[in-house]
This record gives structure tokens, C-alpha cells and sequence, in this order.
């Protein structure tokens, strides 16, 4: 009887481990989102860029010159997109809705951003809504760092 009780026990701790835990991010899914970023957004945004690279670029901006990108870094964008829309919905549905109809009234980026690179053309408007939710769960998943974290280590 002990036995049994204590299995019971065991199993249940088990289950309630797995009720609690978050479902993984979409392999599949986030696969086929770089996929997308490669043809439809990497003409524009680099996936990322290094504390040196915005280093260099700062300065090229305060001289006046044309950035060597369109549009600020993913790594960015998923930072700045994430600290005003944390949860995976919220931020999958943002995106989705702005690269469709993106406007600067919507934009959560850097004012910086609107002024050295205009606003984002409405891309989404000829894709699929899977090949929308999967480019904006990639965009999630593939950065872990937090705004705050994104601006330490690369001051601009
Ligand atoms: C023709 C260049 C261009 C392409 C292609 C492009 N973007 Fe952008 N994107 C921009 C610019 C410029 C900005 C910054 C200004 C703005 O937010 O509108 C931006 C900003 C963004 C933002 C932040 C929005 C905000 O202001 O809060 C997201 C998210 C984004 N892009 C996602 C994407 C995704 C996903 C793709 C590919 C499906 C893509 N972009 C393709 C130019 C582009």
C-alpha cells in the first residue's frame, strides 16, 4: 500500500509538472519564419549586429552618412517589440498587424528609427497569414535578450 501511495505521489508530481510548463517555441514553425526573414525582411533588417558595428554605425549617422542597413537589426526589433508586448500573442500579433499596415503612430521603435529610415512599407500585404505568424514567432524566439539588456551592451 505504502508502495502504491508513494507512486501515486510520484506520478502526480509529475503531472503537475507538465501542466505548469510552458508549451516549447514551434520548431517546425520558426524554421520555416527564418525561411521567410531570408526573403522577405534580410534586404532591410540584419538579423543582428555587434556593439562595435553599432559603434561604427552611430557615428557614421552623427557625421551624417547613410547607414549600410535599411531598417534597425532584428535583434533589435525583437527587444524593443517585446518590452511593450511581452507574451508570445501579443507580440505575434503585433507584428503580424504591423508589417501589414505599419504606421508610426502604431511603431513602438526608437524615434531615431522613424527618422533615419522612414517608415517600414507594408511587406505583409502580399504574404500568407502562415507565413505571417511564422516570421513573427522566429522574430520571438530567436532573441532572449531584454530591451534594457539590448541597450547595455549596445549604447546608442
Ligand atoms: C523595405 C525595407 C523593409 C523590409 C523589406 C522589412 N522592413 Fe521591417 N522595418 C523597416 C523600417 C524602415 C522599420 C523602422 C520604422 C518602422 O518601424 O516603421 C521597420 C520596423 C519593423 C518592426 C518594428 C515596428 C515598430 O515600429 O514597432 C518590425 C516588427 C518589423 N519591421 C518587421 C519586419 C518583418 C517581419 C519583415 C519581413 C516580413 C520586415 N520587417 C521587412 C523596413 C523594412
Amino acid at each position: 500500500m505504502k508502495k502504491i501511495l508513494i507512486t501515486l505521489g510520484i506520478v502526480s508530481v509529475i503531472a503537475a509538472g507538465c501542466q505548469n510548463r510552458p508549451s516549447p517555441p514551434p520548431e517546425a514553425e520558426i524554421k520555416k519564419g527564418y525561411l521567410i526573414y531570408q526573403n522577405n525582411c534580410s534586404m532591410c533588417h540584419w538579423e543582428t549586429v555587434s556593439p562595435e558595428q553599432i559603434k561604427d554605425i552611430r557615428k557614421m549617422v552623427k557625421e551624417g552618412k547613410k547607414p549600410p542597413f535599411k531598417a534597425p537589426p532584428m535583434s533589435e526589433v525583437s527587444a524593443r517589440v517585446k518590452k511593450f508586448y511581452p507574451s508570445e500573442r501579443e507580440f505575434v500579433n503585433f507584428v503580424k498587424d504591423y508589417i501589414t499596415n505599419p504606421s508610426k503612430d502604431k511603431g513602438v521603435c526608437l524615434p531615431m528609427a522613424y527618422k533615419i529610415f522612414g517608415v517600414m512599407p507594408p511587406v505583409g500585404k502580399n504574404m500568407s497569414e502562415d507565413s505571417k505568424e511564422a516570421v513573427a514567432k522566429w522574430l520571438y524566439y530567436r532573441f532572449k535578450m531584454s530591451w534594457e539588456e539590448f541597450m547595455e551592451k549596445h549604447p546608442h
